[in-house]
């Protein structure tokens, strides 16, 4: 009988449960996926804890590779046999098999390994869109990067560097620095040791950054908004250190007439034609050797407490893959 992981009670990695559940058909437009590699990211930490609310019990994990095992009725385009990966908006990755629709699922190109798609595809498909979508990165920008040793960071990182911005990532410590500075960022700056906006104005001939990408949230969030110059860009796309507090209009109007977006990736590929120009961007970028995926740790997805407990404890460095 295949396993998944299952949650029946909001908390912390020990609410991750190892079940046997009951094999399903796909219906129609759905495919059956033998996964073979399933990608960790931050959104599960939210949604185990509740942050983002589920109805229990859930499954958990927006993303896998794999092979695919049976095809519904109206399914074109696909074929048992095909390697594949897909990002979902439903939760229940987390499973040694599953039936998801067939319209977000992408071919996996030769070359590029089952665990490497699991590492890239969601973390690889926000960065397209923050960095082609919603502020296209021109030559010359200077952009900061939050968490930019993190998964979704390294990628961000070096793909702004390769449209031929000034990156300045900012990371938690020196051992993250020294990855970052290889990943595609100019300089890099520590949290909790550089007086960020400070620095980043230094950084960018006293002017500010043209778009700040912050994934840290709370903690962050006000630091990011100084770091700006006018007319500048904020994009908030995530909330590891907790949810941005309320702000009013004002603050933006006071620092410059700011821009400010709070983005999600499901928003940005929920049309298919969008869906598969993000996956050939990144699969290009990777073919090329623009972006390097560095898969920084493998877990057993029946240890996956120890991967959320080492996600949110900061000790991951770029992607995770968790093997079924
Ligand atoms: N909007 C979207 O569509 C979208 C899509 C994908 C991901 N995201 C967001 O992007 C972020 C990165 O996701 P990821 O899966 O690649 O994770 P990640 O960046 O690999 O891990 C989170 C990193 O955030 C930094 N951080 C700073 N303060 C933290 C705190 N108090 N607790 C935990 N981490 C803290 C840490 O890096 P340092 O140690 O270097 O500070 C940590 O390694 C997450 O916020 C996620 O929600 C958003």
């Amino acid at each position: 009988m295949p396993h998944a992981i299952r949650v029946h009670a909001h908390g912390g990695p020990e609410v991750l449960q190892w079940e046997a559940v009951a094999a399903s058909e796909p219906g129609p437009g759905e495919v059956l996926i033998r996964q073979t590699a399933i990608g960790l990211n931050f959104i599960d930490v939210y949604e185990r804890t509740g942050l983002y609310p589920g109805a229990l019990p859930i499954g958990l994990g927006r993303e896998a590779a794999g092979v695919v095992e049976a095809l519904g009725p109206r399914v074109r385009g696909l074929k048992p046999g095909d390697r594949v990966a897909y990002v979902s908006s439903q939760p229940g990755a987390y499973a040694q098999e599953r039936v998801v629709a067939a319209d977000r699922v992408v071919k996996v190109p030769d070359g590029v390994s089952d665990r490497l798609a699991a590492a890239a595809l969601l973390k690889g498909l926000t960065a397209w869109f923050l960095v082609r979508r919603t502020h296209r990165v021109a030559r010359g920008d200077a952009v900061v990067v939050h968490a930019a040793a993190g998964g979704v960071g390294l990628i961000l990182a070096q793909w702004a560097n390769h449209l031929g911005a000034r990156v300045i990532g900012v990371v938690g410590s020196e051992s993250k620095a020294e990855v970052a500075r290889t990943h595609g960022c100019q300089h890099v700056l520590l949290l909790g040791r550089d007086d960020l906006p400070a620095r980043v104005r230094e950084l960018s001939g006293g002017e500010g950054a043209r778009v700040v990408y912050d994934s840290v949230g709370k903690d962050t969030f006000v630091a990011s908004l100084d770091c700006l110059r006018p007319l500048g860009l904020m994009v908030s796309y995530g909330n590891a250190s907790g949810p941005v507090p309320p702000i009013a209009p004002l603050d933006l109007a006071r620092r410059g007439s700011l821009f400010l977006t709070r983005p999600t990736l499901f928003h940005y590929t929920a049309r298919r034609a969008d869906l598969e120009r993000a996956a050939r961007e990144l699969f290009g970028v990777i073919g090329s050797g623009a972006v390097r995926i560095e898969i920084g740790q493998c877990y057993a997805l029946q240890d996956v407490a120890q991967a959320h407990r080492d996600l949110e404890a900061r000790r991951t460095i770029g992607s995770t893959v968790l093997i079924p």
